[in-house]
């Protein structure tokens, strides 16, 4: 079994319509009345803007805190079923928990990724469950996509996405969906990549694989700039990246 950090507690929840669920929150910065994040009615009314809508990450405060909020699903295809179940195992493999410590564990490494702040697994049959994972909401933030909507990105934020990107490679990390929507930039300048499920902490990470996360980012990039009607990416952009991310990597 993984072990929690210090300030990690884990409860049985409630869970709605008489499901059983648990709920693993750092103590540091919530309560056990953190269940109430899961609540769809309190969340409505403590989120930004909209109502949540499936699929999509909510922005909500609680107190001084701004946090966002998401729930698992896969599929997704305009159209289609959203599935929200996955087959249960033991809960420290489910998809929130694993995500929950690999963002409590990149943290202590120093790599730029959101604080976890409370994430609940619901058994919705005795095989499958579903859940959903609130982080600490980077401030002041943007993701890739966003800004590159509205205006090109000089040379040198393009070199400090690549230096971000090494950073994680060289502690091992391999991102599952290196996207332009999972790369965050501050107006400080700062980077930050979230959405980490299904990602980890490799023993090794082979080359391999670190060209598979470049490319997959590249791929989002070029897939962005054919679909929206304002994309500011060019090749020189990514060869910026690219120069940021090989000097960082030769700097080991
Ligand atoms: N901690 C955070 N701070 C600020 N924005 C965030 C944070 N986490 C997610 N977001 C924003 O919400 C979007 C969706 O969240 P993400 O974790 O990528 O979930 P999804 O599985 O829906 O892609 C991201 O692209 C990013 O713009
Ligand atoms: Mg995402």
């Amino acid at each position: 079994m993984r072990l929690p950090t210090v300030h990690c507690r884990q409860f049985e929840g409630k869970g709605s319509q008489g499901k059983k669920s648990q709920i693993i929150y750092d103590s540091e910065i919530v309560g056990p009345d953190c269940e109430q994040f899961f609540d769809r009615e309190w969340l409505a009314r403590h989120c930004d803007r909209c109502a949540p809508k499936r699929g999509q990450a909510v922005l909500f405060s609680n107190g001084d805190g701004e946090f966002v909020y998401k729930r698992y699903h896969r599929g997704g295809l305009p159209g289609r079923m959203v599935k929200r179940s996955y087959w249960y195992h033991d809960l420290d493999e489910t998809r929130m928990w694993r995500e929950f410590h690999l963002l409590d564990r990149m943290r202590s490494l120093d790599l730029p990724v959101p604080r976890p702040v409370a994430a609940r697994c619901e058994k919705l049959s005795p095989l499958t469950y579903g859940g959903e994972l609130v982080t600490e909401k980077i401030p002041d933030s943007q993701s890739l996509t966003e800004m590159l909507s509205r205006a090109p990105l000089p040379a040198e934020a393009w070199s400090k996405v690549g230096r971000a990107i090494a950073g994680f490679h060289r502690q091992r990390v391999y991102h599952a969906d290196l996207n332009a929507s999972n790369i965050l930039l501050t107006r400080a300048g700062e980077v930050f990549l979230v959405d980490f499920d299904k990602s980890e902490i490799r023993e090794k990470l082979t080359a391999r694989a670190a060209l598979a996360n470049l490319q997959r980012l590249h791929r989002s990039l070029c897939k962005l700039r054919r679909r929206l009607p304002v994309f500011h990416f060019a090749e020189d952009d990514w060869r910026a990246l690219r120069s940021g991310y090989d000097a960082a990597v030769a700097a080991g």
